[in-house]
C-alpha cells in the first residue's frame, strides 16, 4: 500500500487539487516542478541545493552495478536484501542528488519516499525520473516536519545527513517516529574519534569559510583545487601523509572510486571540499552517544560500529523501533 502525504503541522491527509496539495482545513502546499514542497525555500540548506544541482551526476553510480560505489555503500551499511525490500515502503531523509535513491530503486522493488530540505530534490528528480510516480515519491521537507503519518514505514534510511542538522537528537527522534513498530532505521554520520577529530583543516577553517558567499567559496576551491591536490600527493610521497589533514581540501586517499580520470578526480575533490566548508552545521558525534539517542527515542540498537564499504568506512547505527509503553504500562504499537 502506498503512503499518503499528510500536512506535517496537523497530520490531516492531503489531496492533490491541480498543482497543490490541500487538507480538510483548507491548508495548501504547492507542487513546484513536479515536487511537493513542505518548507520555506530559504532555509539553512541552501548550500546543499547549490552543491547537488551543480554536481548532479558526480556521485551517481555510472555503470549501475550492485558493487558500484554508492550501491555498495548502501547495501553494506544497511545489510538490506532485495527480497526484504520487495514492495516495502522506505523513507529516505536527506537524499541530496539521489545516489542512494538510485541504488535502491535500481536494485530493489521498494517504494521510495525521498525527502530533502534543499532544492537538491530537483537534482534527484532529474537523476531518477525513470522511477518517478511509479516507485519514487520525492518531496522537499525538513526532517523535523515530515509529511507522513507516524509509524508508516517498513524501513527508514538517513545517510550523510544527521551531522548537518541543527539538533542531532531531535533528528534521530523524528526518524524513529516514522518507522513502524518492529521496523528498522539505519543512519550513518561523521564520528568523533578523539580530541584530534577537530584538529583538521575543515573544523579550523569553517568559522571563516561559513562567512564567505557560496559563489566566492566555490570559486576559491575551483581555482586552488589543482595546487591542493598536488600538495596532497607531495605530502603522501615524502611520507608525511599524516599532515594531509591540515590541507584545506578533501582527502584523495582511500575515499574515491577506483579508475577516476584526472578530471573526474578533480570534480569529486571540488564537490567534497565544498561539502566540507559550506554547510551551516557540522556536528560529529560519538558512536555510543548516537546509540543512546536511539534508545531514548524508543528504538533497540541492533548494530553500532564501523562498516567498510570498499572505498571508505562509516560510523553506522542500525535500530528497530520498539512498541511504546502506554499509560497502563502495557506495550502498545
Ligand atoms: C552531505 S548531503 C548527503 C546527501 C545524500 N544522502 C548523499 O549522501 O549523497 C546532506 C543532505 O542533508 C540535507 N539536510 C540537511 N538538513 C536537513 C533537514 N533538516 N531535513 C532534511 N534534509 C536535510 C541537505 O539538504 C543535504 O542534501
Amino acid at each position: 500500500m502506498t503512503i499518503r502525504y499528510v500536512n506535517p503541522h496537523n497530520q490531516l491527509p492531503l489531496e492533490q487539487v491541480s498543482d497543490v496539495l490541500r487538507d480538510a482545513s483548507g491548508a495548501t502546499f504547492s507542487i513546484v516542478r513536479g515536487i511537493p514542497r513542505f518548507c520555506e525555500v530559504d532555509n539553512y540548506t541552501k548550500s546543499f541545493g547549490r552543491q547537488w544541482n551543480r554536481f548532479r551526476t558526480t556521485q551517481i553510480d555510472q555503470e549501475g552495478a550492485i558493487d558500484a560505489p554508492s550501491s555498495r555503500r548502501l547495501f553494506a551499511e544497511t545489510n538490506w536484501t532485495k527480497e526484504e525490500l520487495a514492495g516495502a515502503n522506505v523513507l529516505e531523509v536527506g537524499s541530496g542528488a539521489g545516489r542512494f535513491s538510485r541504488a535502491l530503486l535500481e536494485h530493489t522493488e521498494a517504494r521510495l519516499y525521498s525527502v530533502d530540505y534543499s532544492t537538491a530534490v530537483e537534482a534527484n528528480l532529474k537523476n531518477n525520473q525513470a522511477w518517478s510516480s511509479a516507485r519514487l515519491f520525492l518531496s522537499q521537507a525538513s526532517i523535523y516536519e515530515l509529511p507522513f503519518p507516524d509509524g508508516s514505514f517498513d524501513k527508514v534510511l538517513c545517510l550523510g545527513v544527521l551531522q548537518h542538522t541543527p539538533d542531532f537528537e531531535a533528528s534521530v527522534k523524528a526518524l524513529v517516529s516514522k518507522a513502524k513498530v518492529g521496523s528498522e532505521i539505519v543512519v550513518d554520520f561523521y564520528e568523533i574519534r578523539g580530541f584530534w577529530t577537530k584538529l583538521h583543516a575543515k573544523y579550523l577553517l569553517r568559522p571563516i569559510t561559513r562567512r564567505l558567499s557560496q559563489e566566492r567559496l566555490l570559486g576559491l576551491i575551483e581555482r586552488n583545487a589543482d595546487r591542493l591536490i598536488a600538495a596532497s600527493r607531495f605530502l603522501q610521497r615524502i611520507g608525511l601523509g599524516v599532515l594531509r589533514r591540515f590541507l584545506p581540501v578533501a582527502d584523495i586517499y582511500g575515499t574515491l572510486p577506483a579508475g577516476l580520470s584526472e578530471d573526474g578526480l578533480r570534480e569529486w575533490v571540488v564537490l567534497d571540499t565544498f561539502d566540507m566548508f559550506s554547510p551551516a552545521f557540522d556536528n560529529p558525534q560519538r558512536l555510543k552517544d548516537v546509540a543512546k539517542m536511539f534508545e531514548r527515542a524508543g528504538a533497540q540498537v541492533t548494530f553500532c560500529g564501523h562498516v567498510d564499504y570498499g572505498i571508505g568506512s562509516a560510523a553506522v547505527v542500525r535500530a528497530v523501533r520498539l512498541p511504546i509503553a502506554g499509560a497502563s504500562g502495557r506495550l502498545e504499537a
